[in-house]
């Protein structure tokens, strides 16, 4: 295993992504959270340096522990990283005028263990950078492997203490021998053996929570979403019935979704779940509400009032499971704090109720969301579950622009279940990242056999997108949206228009609200 130490860098977590997807195992710590005695725990064969947004030229700037150079172990040092190691080595670094960002070329002068089978001496390569800052005096030991128009020392070597700095970033893409460069460094350099797997991070984790919760007892808020039903099952795995799991069900969900929540984890994984239908609470106090943000925090608040109600129902808990995923744990590392605002205010299931002060059980923590979704898998979760598209947290009532009814709630739930299954039936759900139904507050007037009808309007979404952040609408043919509109008119009294949102995000965000 590696350990990456992240200096916060937009991209530090493809570093753990490229690695793992050649079977070396890593974790990322924050670089002012890894103390020499927890690092020698954690037993690394090589530690990485990451990116990062300060400058080493200034004062206050972050800078890696020292031991990290001490240990005996290979280090490298990317960009920020290459930086700093070069500095704190006896090196050099400047600012300069010739700043560099995108596609760069790098010619490689000399070979090196790290470009060993990938770049020979004399190539001309493509790499990405992003920088201002530059080594421009290397420490003793070192020698420069390639160099680039901004960069004089765009690769640098130590080979005798294995010690490695690369100006560029070799985790994104747009490097494209990146990957095998950081695989180099993993397998030849530091003697990993590349044969991680999820099946031995299952064991792994299972263990961890053992150790972890001992005798104790944890509650899980669960939502039939991937995150929180991996997060149960695992848990589950690891200590049986000292784990209860608790729904709180506001009534908002799609067709069926909780009937297979409960019937999926109470009798397929035996696992004790409380179901609390709290339908009558969430839609009684929504009732009269219309702003969005309103309806919102509502949610959120009448979410941890019955989790907490439940909670002491059973007698408590020593902690907490959430399904916290490793980007999740990236953005509250290296956020800079500054000013931003507030889009929306999710609502998660997983969410740490605030005052609620208990420890966390966050197996997660260290995947993606498509490695969840493997360990999905590999726990026996049937695909359904797995492969589901994201649901929001107060589900249906972001879908209903206006007041939430009951009624209207029933009514969404039958169109989106009809242009669920026809997508399903095109084999187009894995294809979209998400696709529902959006009730509108227009009525309209149509005309059905010899007779006028005038009733409500529904929107279609569906996008494609890779982390929810960014979407495009999704390319229906029309023959499609054709047939889903004539089922949707035809099968659900009360809609007699349907429109179908070619909005992207931005300027759209993928919920109406
Ligand atoms: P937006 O609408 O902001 O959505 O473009 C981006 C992604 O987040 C989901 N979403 C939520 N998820 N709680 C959640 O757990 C929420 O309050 C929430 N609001 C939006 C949305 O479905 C999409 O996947």
């Amino acid at each position: 295993r590696l350990l990456i130490l992240d200096f916060g860098s937009q991209v530090t977590q493809l570093i753990a992504r490229r690695l793992r997807e050649g079977g070396t195992y890593c974790e990322i710590w924050p670089f002012n959270a890894a103390p020499e005695e927890k690092v020698r725990e954690f037993a690394p064969k090589g530690i990485i340096l990451s990116g990062g947004p300060a400058s080493v030229t200034e004062g206050e700037s972050p800078r890696a522990p020292e031991h990290v150079f001490s240990a005996g172990l290979p280090v490298l040092g990317i960009c920020y990283g290459q930086q700093t190691m070069a500095q704190q080595l006896g090196g050099q670094v400047e600012g300069h005028d010739h700043r560099e960002f995108g596609r760069a070329f790098v010619d490689v002068l000399a070979d090196s263990a790290l470009t060993q089978g990938i770049w020979a001496k004399g190539a001309r390569e493509q790499v990405w950078m992003s920088h201002g800052d530059r080594v421009t005096r290397l420490p003793e030991g070192f020698r420069a492997v390639a160099t680039s128009d901004g960069a004089p020392f765009a690769i640098t070597a130590d080979e005798e203490r294995r010690f490695y700095g690369v100006q560029f970033h070799p985790e994104v893409v747009h490097t494209p021998h990146g990957a095998q460069l950081l695989d180099n460094f993993a397998k030849a350099i530091c003697g990993c053996g590349g044969d991680w797997t999820m099946k031995a991070y299952r064991a792994e984790m299972v263990q961890r929570i053992r150790d972890q919760v001992g005798k104790g007892r944890v509650v899980c808020g669960l939502s039939g979403g991937v995150d929180s039903s991996v997060a149960a099952v695992l848990i589950h795995e690891a200590i049986g019935d000292q784990l209860t799991c608790i729904f709180v069900d506001h009534g908002l969900m799609r067709a069926n979704e909780a009937d297979q929540v409960v019937q999926t984890f109470r009798d397929r994984f035996n696992i004790h779940l409380v179901h609390r239908d709290a339908s009558d609470l969430f839609l009684g106090q929504l009732s009269g509400l219309t702003d969005p943000e309103a309806k919102r925090k509502t949610i959120g608040r009448l979410f941890i009032e019955v989790f907490e109600e439940e909670q002491n129902k059973i007698g408590g808990a020593d902690f907490l499971a959430q399904g916290t995923l490793y980007p999740d744990v990236i953005e509250s590392v290296s956020a800079t704090g500054g000013p931003s605002v507030t889009i929306k205010s999710h609502h998660n299931v997983g969410g740490l109720p605030e005052g609620m002060r208990m420890r966390l059980v966050e197996p997660l923590r260290e995947l993606f969301k498509d490695e969840v979704r493997v360990l999905g898998r590999e726990l026996g979760i049937p695909e359904e579950i797995v492969g589901r598209h994201p649901f929001p947290g107060p589900g249906l009532a972001i879908r209903i622009p206006g007041e939430v009814t009951r009624e209207k709630a029933d009514l969404l739930r039958k169109v989106d279940s009809v242009f669920l299954e026809e997508i399903r039936t095109a084999g187009l759900y894995d294809a979209i990242w998400q696709a529902f139904a959006v009730l509108l507050p227009v009525r309209t007037v149509g005309v059905m056999g010899d007779g006028r009808t005038y009733d409500q309007a529904c929107a279609l979404r569906a996008v494609t997108s890779t982390d929810g952040m960014t979407a495009e609408f999704y390319p229906f043919d029309m023959g499609f949206l054709g047939r889903v509109a004539n089922r949707i008119v035809n099968e659900v009294r009360g809609i007699n228009r349907v429109t179908y949102d070619i909005t992207s995000k931005p300027p759209g965000t993928i919920e109406w609200e």
